[in-house]
């Protein structure tokens, strides 16, 4: 396992729209892998494929209870919303306010590429639509720009 160096904000691989992963191969299952072991590195909660330059929709996520990927994920279905405080590993040292939805469900591959579903609320819900947008090159900050929301604390 390695980890790997994660990009950060003005880097125009992050502005890149990710494509979908066509057939896992174990290049995959490495980078998912190498993926987990930086995020818990940088005590991040999520990661997604293009901060560490591969543009591929690939996310992983561990909100406290273990890792996980995901390949080609997609919400299905959003419910709710919900302010509150983000942050991201490739814009370090900012957090701020937010507003998500609330409950999501979203559907994609596992490694094993299996058909998998899951439903999450509050901060995994959060996790998933961060890291999804991710893939289509916007960052956390680009809801910050039109509003108020601002004010979250800059410290971290
Ligand atoms: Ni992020």
């Amino acid at each position: 396992m390695a980890i790997l160096p994660i990009l950060t904000e003005g880097n125009p691989l992050l502005r890149e729209k990710s494509v979908p992963v066509k057939k896992i191969t174990k290049k995959h299952l490495k980078l998912i892998r190498d993926m987990v072991q930086t995020m818990k590195d940088a005590n991040g909660v999520g990661l997604a494929a293009p901060q560490v330059g591969v543009l591929e929709r690939i996310i992983v996520i561990d909100i406290g209870d273990g890792p996980f990927a995901l390949i080609n994920p997609e919400i299905v279905s959003m419910e709710g919303s919900e302010r509150d405080v983000e942050g991201c590993l490739s814009v370090p040292g900012l957090n701020a306010y937010v507003t998500r939805a609330y409950r999501v469900a979203v559907k994609g591959l596992n490694p094993e590429g299996k058909p998998v579903r899951y439903e999450g609320e509050g901060l995994l819900a959060r996790a998933f639509q961060h890291e999804i947008d991710h893939l289509d090159g916007i960052l956390f900050i680009d809801y910050l720009a039109d509003s108020n929301d601002s004010e979250g604390n800059k410290s971290k």
